[in-house]
């Protein structure tokens, strides 16, 4: 279980001259720059090095001693050379009992070592007191202060004691700590830096996914169609018309997929009677991602409206009858109308999940744009879609070999969503969720 310390750091008394002194083990970028903001920030850093004259641009103000001096000094000391280089601490292992050494390195790759590199360490010097963190920082956020981005530090080790020491120190250098249990929680703390993204691998698969599977769609039942059946060459429109057809159909259906797995997950609270049992692994991530899977739909939407901005919109043409022209302003105006409501809701949903614009917000705040303006996102886009349809739904001419428009498939999700939604929301099924989510459990009554 993490939980956050920084609020305990208030009761972190002033540091005593003693807890002042701290040492860095390693003299590259990394332990440079952790020496420079340990300097800024007010604690008098000792280097410890193997030849102590002939370090150089180490920053100014701070001393260098021979690994021994240094680790006399300290009580906390930093240990900033990779894990290769641990082999000189075991002959000063009577200096380090009882000491704080934290354990910053990373590794190149997952699995590297059969154990994690702060375990390792605590093999080789069984009387400190290890502990993992700050390496999840890079140098140059080090040298330039925490900012919005990367406040965050993790922690973990076996004793409490030294970790209040180091988170105190994370403070005091504007970083806020998270602890994440015990020193065997290490190996996950080395594998953060080597994630790529890892939120966004199933919403950009799922994107790619989409999009392939559309572009082949309609250019065989489009462009190859009119090709062989009509021997006409629209490849042009592979540009600009097939792109603004792929770009919003894989927008609605990354909209639709946002919304699923909530509505879901309350199906299957209604189904067990109670919200205390786990959700499946799959759903649990499938929720976890939703944040970038809607970002990404954003994106396409984006997309599409630039498109549209580049072809003549509004079908107001004067070569018809009064009537005809009238219904068809009716049409492209109120399909136009709903896509553009649509899309402003769409912007406000996105501005909404940037962690800066979501932190100003209540919880209930948040909730209430993100589900209930959400839904009503998803709602808008489906009409507009299905305006855009029209009296094309019915006709049999548009089935090209069988297949029906693109229009059509996107829609399916997007329906199914908003059905299941509005049975949720219907008063019998609201009250039984309602319940279920204040803690009531099927069975529990008898
Ligand atoms: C189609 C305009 C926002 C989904 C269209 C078309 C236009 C249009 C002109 C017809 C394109 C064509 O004939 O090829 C707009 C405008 C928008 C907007 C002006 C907002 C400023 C959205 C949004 C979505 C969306 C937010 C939802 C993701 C669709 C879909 C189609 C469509 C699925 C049908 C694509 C096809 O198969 O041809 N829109 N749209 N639109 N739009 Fe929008």
């Amino acid at each position: 279980e993490s939980v956050t310390l920084s609020l305990m750091s208030e009761a972190v008394s002033a540091p005593t001259e003693c807890e002042k002194r701290v040492c860095v083990f390693g003299t590259g970028d990394m332990g440079r720059s952790l020496g420079l903001r340990l300097l800024q920030a007010g604690y008098s850093v000792m280097f410890g090095s193997r030849r102590p004259q002939s370090c150089n641009f180490l920053p100014n103000g701070a001393q260098v001693l021979s690994h021994a001096e240094a680790a006399q000094a300290a009580h906390l000391i930093f240990i900033a050379v990779q894990r290769e280089h641990y082999d000189f601490l075991v002959p000063l292992a009577y200096h380090l009992k009882g000491k704080v050494l934290v354990d910053l390195s990373n590794n190149l790759k997952k699995n590297q070592y059969p154990e994690a590199n702060a375990e390792y360490l605590q093999s080789l010097v069984p009387e400190a007191e290890v502990v993992k963190g700050f390496n999840t920082l890079s140098a140059w956020a080090l040298q330039n202060g925490p900012s919005d981005a990367n406040r965050q530090v993790y922690i973990c080790g076996d004793r409490a004691e030294a970790k209040q020491v180091v988170l105190a120190v994370a403070t005091k250098l504007g970083f806020s700590a998270l602890d994440r249990g015990s020193l065997s929680a290490s190996r996950e703390l080395e594998d953060f830096p080597l994630q790529l993204f890892p939120l966004w691998r199933l919403p950009m698969r799922i994107a790619v996914g989409l999009t392939a599977f559309f572009f082949f769609y309609l250019l065989i039942r489009e462009i190859l169609y009119a090709y062989i059946t009509q021997g006409k060459d629209i490849s042009f429109r592979i540009m600009v018309s097939l792109a603004n057809r792929v770009c919003p159909i894989v927008s609605l259906i990354m909209l639709a997929l946002c919304y699923l797995p909530g509505v879901l997950a309350s199906f299957l609270q209604l189904y067990r009677g109670t919200k205390y049992r786990r959700f499946p692994d799959w759903l649990d991530r499938w929720m976890l991602c939703r944040k970038q899977l809607g970002l990404l739909a954003l994106g396409f939407a984006c997309l599409h409206v630039l498109y549209t901005l580049i072809i003549p919109i509004r079908s107001v043409v004067q070569n018809g009858t009064n009537e005809f022209i009238t219904s068809r302003a009716w049409h492209s105006d109120s399909y136009l109308s709903f896509g553009i409501l649509g899309f402003g809701l769409y912007v406000l949903l996105g501005i909404t999940s940037l962690p800066s614009v979501s932190n100003a917000l209540s919880w209930r705040e948040f909730s209430f744009v993100q589900s209930k303006l959400g839904h009503l996102t998803l709602l808008l886009c489906t009409i507009h879609t299905y305006l855009y349809g029209g009296k094309r739904f019915l006709s049999a001419s548009l089935y090209n070999w069988y297949t029906p428009p693109g229009y059509m498939l996107c829609l399916v999700l997007p329906s199914v969503v908003l059905l299941l939604k509005l049975l949720l929301v219907t008063p019998c099924v609201d009250r039984n969720i309602t319940r279920i989510r204040q803690g009531w459990e099927k069975g529990a009554d008898q």
